[in-house]
């Protein structure tokens, strides 16, 4: 089966064609950072219209790059930003109709949760799975295609959020997380230290805003040049991926789980994928990541978790709807009773 993917929930018109047999086809993306990097964040009318101006282009190159029939069309349907999802929708829901092939709305979670299946390798079920990204930070038991548990979340800011508002309050501008990386690994370790929060208490919940709010008291207080910029970086990114690793530590000990997923933009950290590595190796569990480019948001995803969902049974009706707030456990597997 032959899928397009359309993703379009947020900042990124990410388009791809996967095939179940062939694999990965053909996959684009186009990223509106410039377009937002004016505002120091994501403008959502902007993102729209952006959206539109870009996706049918994207389709064509992406469709001739990959040649042959199309047998279904997924896009993303929530959560994310309204308008943005609605383009992505539209235009995918359209095209389906037009070419006379079923459609399906994918969860972005999903899609991130499923990424690392795309390469060479790929996880088996069951596994444990670490989703991190601007508006996520969870924890879920992933038995297998829509079956899952949500073992903890974050009660308030997302990890990526962290980063973003870190970068900002240091003034290194958006997008947040890869230069907040960038200059942590100028720092020196140990002039700053930050609370690894909610590591001290039992349970798999995960909380952000305080770090955020340690990280703006620290910064106040001092001088920003480029070296202190660079240590307080360092200590928030030993502190959010301390956190992470602790965290994951101990759902792997609770769960019995072999296998570790860590998708979702902040997996492309590279001291996260370090400190996950070192503390799955010592307890014999493999960790698996997407490839960098597919850690943030990218089409592919879509196009592959579409195929695995139109493959089962499932599509829309000719109505189409975008859900902006989407609960991951409320999916469902594919072709069970709902
Ligand atoms: O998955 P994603 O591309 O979009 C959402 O679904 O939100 O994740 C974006 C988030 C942003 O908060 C961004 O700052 C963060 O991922 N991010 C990173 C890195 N690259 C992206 N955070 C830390 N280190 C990175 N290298
Ligand atoms: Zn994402």
């Amino acid at each position: 089966m032959r899928v397009l993917g359309l993703e379009t929930s947020c900042d990124d018109t990410g388009v791809a064609v996967y095939d179940s047999d062939q694999g990965l086809l053909a996959h684009r993306l186009y990223s509106q950072t410039a377009l937002h990097a004016d505002y120091g964040g994501i403008v959502p009318e902007l993102a729209s219209r952006d959206h539109i101006r870009k996706l049918l282009p994207l389709i064509k190159t992406v469709m001739a790059e990959a040649g042959g029939e199309l047998d279904g069309v997924a896009y993303t349907a929530g959560p994310g930003l309204a308008g943005a999802l609605l383009v992505g929708a539209a235009v995918g829901r359209s095209l389906a109709w037009a070419w006379g092939v079923p459609a399906v709305g994918v969860h972005h979670m999903e899609g991130h949760l499923l990424s690392p299946m795309l390469e060479a390798d790929p996880p088996a079920f069951p596994f444990l799975a670490l989703l991190v990204s601007g508006g996520h930070t969870l924890l879920a038991d992933v038995r297998g295609i829509g079956d899952y548990t949500i073992l903890g979340e974050t009660v308030d800011d997302a990890v990526g959020e962290a980063f973003d508002k870190t970068a900002k309050l240091l003034g290194l501008g958006y997008p947040g997380g890869p230069a907040v990386a960038r200059a942590a690994e100028r720092g020196t370790p140990g002039r700053f230290y930050f609370p690894r929060p909610m590591t001290g208490r039992p349970g798999l919940e995960f909380s952000f805003s305080g770090l955020k709010t340690a990280v703006a008291t620290v910064a106040q207080a001092q001088e920003l040049d480029p070296r202190t910029v660079a240590d307080i970086a360092c200590a928030f990114q030993e502190a959010a991926v301390d956190t992470l690793r602790i965290k994951c530590q101990r759902a792997l000990e609770q769960t019995g789980h072999a296998r570790l997923v860590a998708a979702g933009g902040v997996s492309a950290n590279a001291r996260l994928r370090e400190q996950l590595t070192e503390m799955a190796a010592a307890r014999q569990t493999r960790v698996y990541f997407p490839r960098l480019e597919f850690s943030t948001d990218n089409g592919a995803m879509i196009a592959y978790a579409g195929a695995l969902r139109l493959k089962a049974g499932q599509h829309e009706t000719a109505a189409f709807t975008v859900h902006p707030r989407w609960a991951l456990q409320k999916l469902g597997v594919p072709g069970a009773s709902r």
